[in-house]
């Protein structure tokens, strides 16, 4: 039962699921904002923030409660390695955080997500908010979750500058996310031309969440759909979605936002720069000549010199050794074996190249 929205009440809906059925859950629950009275812009417009009756608690008992209930009925539905990301505000990511260590989760890390146009804050009473919190955990702290390390690296554009990035530079990802909260044509409106929701999220954020922590076919879950922003991201990247929504109205339109939404194939969504090198062993580099049965083996500064038996490993000193075990000998290094790959060389055109550049060019063909 995949990429369907359900209407209904979450923790129902998600006890009607089978247990380790999701590999990925994006939680944007209700922040208990307890906005009072109304807000002015500085100009004297009313401020449109977050007072929706879904987002109202009698006490922190019962926010708390709430809390429970949701993250125990993820916790049921997540695979022994799957991980979940929740995101809050200073309002509730610090009671979130602190119930999901006491049912067990396991933190792998908080992001912060900093807006870069925050709304201000239009009392000058305190500092601009200009940031909210994810939350980024598994099950237990041995479980395999997935993150697209290399993958994070080609889409973080945090912490390198736009010119290095085009030349090629890329770094770690951070824990520290600058995107601009959702405004303009991403937002979405009702019928009549309103804002239809007051908390959608970035499409960007949700589009990085899942490139990074699962992979194509996986399976994602969202117990708190809204405008589906994150079953919108899933399908682009050709993950599968379970979206719940207990508001019809944010039903209706979300539906209608995935039934416009396509796979999107790219080297990101099939997280390429992950994929592990194909294995390539040296008889067959010697069966398809790019190395010469016979051929003298040597180290950088061209000694000592060792020949290429036909079944792919080098004589020595009177001794026929696997490559690896020889560059050890070869080098008078302690170790047992060093890795060959990244010591020998072979003459080509009168010049040393390194048997690491000919086996790439071996996969490349
Ligand atoms: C913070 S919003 C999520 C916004 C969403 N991430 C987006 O980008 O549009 C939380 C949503 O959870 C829904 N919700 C609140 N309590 C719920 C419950 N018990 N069951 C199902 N949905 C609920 C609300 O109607 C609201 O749309």
């Amino acid at each position: 039962m995949y990429d369907i929205i359900i209407n209904g009440d979450t923790v129902e809906e998600m006890n009607k699921l089978p247990p380790n059925s999701v590999d990925l859950i994006f939680a944007d629950p209700p922040y208990w904002m307890r906005t009072e009275g109304v807000l002015h812009r500085f100009g004297g417009t009313e401020f449109d923030g977050c007072d929706d009756h879904w987002d109202k608690f009698s006490d922190q008992d019962s926010y708390n409660e709430f809390t429970k209930k949701w993250l125990l009925a993820c916790k049921r539905l997540l695979k022994p390695n799957g991980s979940i990301w929740v995101i809050g505000g200073m309002q509730c990511i610090y009671s979130i955080g602190g119930i999901m260590q006491d049912l067990g989760f396991w933190i792998i890390n908080d992001v912060v997500w900093h807006k870069k146009n925050p709304t201000p804050n239009f009392k000058g009473t305190r500092l601009n908010n200009s940031h909210e919190t994810l939350i980024w955990a598994t099950q237990s702290p041995k479980a395999l979750y997935t993150f697209n390390y290399k993958t994070a690296k080609e889409l973080n554009r945090d912490t390198v500058t736009d010119e290095e990035f085009r030349n090629g530079v890329r770094k770690q990802m951070g824990s520290v996310w600058r995107f601009p909260v959702c405004s303009g044509r991403e937002r979405l409106n009702d019928e009549s031309g309103n804002k239809l929701h007051n908390t959608q999220k970035p499409l960007e954020l949700l589009e990085r969440i899942i490139t990074i922590s699962s992979k194509i076919g996986d399976v994602v879950l969202d117990p708190f759909g809204g405008t589906m922003t994150t079953g919108v991201a899933t399908k682009k990247l050709g993950r599968k979605y379970i979206m719940i929504e207990r508001d019809e109205k944010y039903c209706k339109f979300g539906k209608i936002r995935l039934e416009s939404t396509q796979f999107q194939n790219s080297d990101l969504a099939k997280s390429v720069f992950d994929e592990k090198p194909k294995k390539v062993t040296v008889e067959e580099m010697i069966r398809d000549k790019y190395l010469l049965e016979g051929e003298y083996f040597y180290l950088k500064d061209k000694s000592p010199v060792a020949v290429l038996c036909p079944d792919g490993k080098l004589l020595y000193q009177n001794q026929v050794l696997d490559m690896h075990t020889c560059v050890a000998l070869a080098k008078g290094v302690k170790a047992d074996r060093l890795n060959g790959f990244a010591h020998w060389y072979v003459e080509r055109n009168g010049k040393l190249v390194p048997i690491s550049e000919i086996r790439e060019n071996y996969r490349n063909n």
